[in-house]
């Protein structure tokens, strides 16, 4: 039986929502030990994924070492690399489906057990772009780890540890530029990227700033492994990536994330000249025991 939430592992949906509740201040311990035990009940791990955050934990006296908020501000040497609010969620949803309306039915249910005691404060729609591409057209998921390795990247495993399929998320809310992405030649854009488009072949000659070379996994003391489940997302004329790495700790993300700031070298990741991050959250996602998600 999987004891993690196979929604992690599981191919990027057709449509997802994305639902960031904060806690109502007043609410009191044992609401807010029930509200939570029901929704935990109530999502399955595989359309409805759960993630807490780090207040809420505190609160409900959970004791999740490797889980923080947030808190990485842009580098003063390189302004052009903006970084985000620390604004905090204390519950996450991604709801996941091949048909929209399902998602309708889903965030009802949801909304029904979680509104007494917490508020939605931001949603974002999201979905899948010509087989999995980010806007930009860029195949997104290339290097991601596979099978055993995926597995082992988003998950703790250990049998004898209460957070034996555990998994930690940042979600990473990315506002593109389109014009202005549009308005470069197919050179610039590769040089962005680090790969062309057209095939998806890694390019040695683009600039040390292209993002493939900054954020390269195994150049990384420790290797930086993530699973990146990113979906792309619009709302009226804006639109971007919220980026998703699932991992054992936050910290491969965080690395990966100082370096394309500029923090080691000064030189910022080419994605800022076309898109800005615009909020970013950490989740703790529970394990599932006996087909049930587990938050004590
Ligand atoms: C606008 C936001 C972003 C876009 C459009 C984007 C797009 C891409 C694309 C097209 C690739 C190449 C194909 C692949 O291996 O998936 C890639 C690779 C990668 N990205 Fe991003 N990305 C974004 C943000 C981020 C962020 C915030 C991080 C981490 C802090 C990140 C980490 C990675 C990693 C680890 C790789 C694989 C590098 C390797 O080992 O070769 N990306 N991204």
């Amino acid at each position: 039986m999987k004891q993690f939430q196979s929604g992690i592992i599981d191919a990027i949906p057709a449509h997802a929502e994305y639902l960031y509740f904060t806690l109502q201040q007043d609410t009191s311990t044992s609401p807010l030990q029930s509200t939570v035990q029901a929704i935990a009940e109530h999502a399955d791990g595989k359309h409805f994924v759960l993630g807490l955050g780090y207040d809420l934990c505190q609160k409900l006296g959970l004791k999740i070492s490797a889980l923080r908020n947030f808190d990485i501000e842009a580098n003063p040497s390189n302004p052009e690399a903006t970084s985000t609010t620390k604004l905090n969620a204390d519950l996450w949803c991604w709801l996941r489906a091949e048909e929209r309306g399902d998602l309708l039915d889903m965030q009802r249910q949801v909304l029904a057990i979680l509104e007494p005691h917490f508020s939605l404060a931001h949603q974002v729609s999201a979905f899948r772009y010509r087989e999995g591409r980010d806007l930009t057209g860029y195949e997104d998921g290339t290097e991601n780890p596979v099978d055993e390795d995926a597995l082992n990247t988003a998950f703790i495993n250990d049998i004898n540890s209460p957070l034996h399929g555990s998994s930690f998320v940042a979600v990473q809310q990315w506002q593109h530029q389109m014009q202005t992405f549009h308005a470069m030649n197919n050179t610039e854009q590769d040089h962005i990227i680090g790969r062309r488009k057209s095939d998806n072949e890694e390019l040695d000659e683009a600039p040390s700033s292209a993002h493939v070379k900054r954020t390269a996994q195994e150049s990384f003391t420790p290797e930086a492994f993530v699973l990146r489940r990113s979906m792309p997302w619009s709302q009226q004329s804006q639109s971007g990536l919220l980026f998703a790495a699932f991992a054992t700790s936050f910290d491969a993300f965080e690395a990966q994330y100082k370096r394309m700031l500029g923090y080691e070298d000064g030189i910022s990741d080419g994605l800022f000249r076309i898109s800005r991050p615009i909020n970013t959250h950490y989740f703790w996602c529970p394990p599932i025991h006996n087909g049930k998600i587990q938050v004590r």
